[in-house]
């Protein structure tokens, strides 16, 4: 049975400010997917949320990029939007970056990850979800599990994972993109994605069989934009087992908290804190960025979990980590690194300053 599995998410409205999601909004998208599971558009559908993001979890035969699933979403988030308005949250409506839908929501400023494929005898899925960052946070991450030994022990001792993994890389600037074959060509892949602010992982394919092992979501709001309307918050969607790393290598690689874009006024380097779902709650500085995983089984469509993966206690002392990086950082106030580079960040009074001082400036000699 060939399935597609759609992650679409969008932050529509905070509670309080940029920390978390409001119930009542996810009580009314669950009303709206409740009602186009019973249609027949989708085959399941789960509602949840990572911080002030609202995730829409859905499964269908309509493939990628259906207008009918895109169309479903962006009115889910224009019903709840209506309800984040009557509850006066914070920034309502704030990715929803257009008035009227045109068959697609990518590039309208909520968040995409999609993939179709046959379901498997059985079917581990693992959805990673971030809060205050950017999409570039799941390169590293992505690397680690498909390309790294020294995470994935499945590339070495098992023979369904020994030929590698094929990886499709966006250069988000140029519009362009590129596949690297590893392990081969991993030095010049490395070359790219170590620079995850431009160029950013956006599928990974099992060179064996072809299949598609994960996919992320790569827009770039301050880019669709033109200006600052809040980070990409990117979602991840990763198969796991048989063929793909086990659920254990996919996670294994947040037992580090790297150091990602994003943070207060999306300005900010911070290390990503993997967290159960009660904890996607941004607080302190606005942060600092989060990620949760949630994993399913698949059964003829079917989402059969959530299981809330980074609420084990093996994560602990990357959570303690992150908490020890966030006060080196911040330490730093407003000085790079911790404040990202002039060129990179989403909010800037640098223009105006300049504007203003620019009589004042004199030559050095
Ligand atoms: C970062 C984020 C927050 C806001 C900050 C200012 O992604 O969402 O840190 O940037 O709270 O709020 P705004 O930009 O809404 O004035
Ligand atoms: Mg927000
Ligand atoms: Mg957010």
């Amino acid at each position: 049975m060939k399935i597609t599995l759609s992650v679409i998410k969008a932050d529509i409205g905070g509670y309080v400010g940029h920390s978390e999601s409001h119930p009542d909004l996810l009580a009314q998208a669950d009303v709206c997917l409740t009602k186009a599971k019973r249609d027949g558009l989708l085959a399941d559908y789960h509602v949840t949320k990572c911080g002030d993001d609202l995730q829409l979890v859905m499964t269908h035969e309509e493939g990628e990029d259906s207008e009918q699933v895109h169309q479903l979403a962006w009115d889910t988030f224009c019903e709840c939007t209506e309800m984040a308005k009557k509850l006066k949250l914070y920034g309502a409506g704030q990715d929803l970056l257009s008035d009227a839908f045109s068959g697609n929501v990518r590039g309208m400023g909520p968040g995409v990850a999609e993939m179709e494929f046959e379901e498997r005898t059985s079917e581990p899925v693992i959805l990673f979800m971030a809060d205050k960052t950017s999409s570039g946070a799941w390169n590293m991450p992505l690397y680690k599990m498909f390309a790294d030994p020294f995470n994935t022990i499945g590339l070495v001792i098992a023979e369904s994972m020994h030929q590698g993994f094929a990886f499709e890389v966006h250069d988000i600037k140029a519009g362009k993109k590129i596949i690297f074959n590893t392990p081969e060509e991993i030095y010049d892949l490395l070359v790219f994605i170590g620079a995850p602010s431009h160029y950013m992982i956006k599928s990974i394919y099992h060179r064996g069989s072809g299949n598609i092992a994960a996919a992320s979501s790569t827009q770039k709001l301050a880019l669709i934009h033109g200006r600052y309307v809040g980070k990409d918050d990117p979602v991840c969607i990763v198969r796991c087992q048989g063929e793909f790393p086990a659920v254990g290598e996919v996670l294994e690689p947040f037992s580090f908290p790297l150091l990602v874009q994003g943070w207060m006024r999306g300005s900010h380097h911070g290390p990503l804190m993997p967290v159960a779902l009660k904890d996607s709650t941004p607080s302190r500085f606005d942060g600092p960025p989060r990620v949760i995983a949630l994993g399913f089984q698949l059964a003829n469509g079917a989402l059969v979990g959530p299981r809330d993966m980074f609420e084990d206690v093996s994560f602990d002392n990357a959570r303690q980590q992150a908490k020890n990086a966030s006060d080196y950082l911040r330490a730093h106030g407003p000085f790079e690194p911790h404040r990202l580079p002039l060129d990179e960040m989403e909010y800037t009074t640098m223009p105006q300053v300049m504007k203003k001082l620019a009589n004042r400036f004199t030559s050095l000699d």
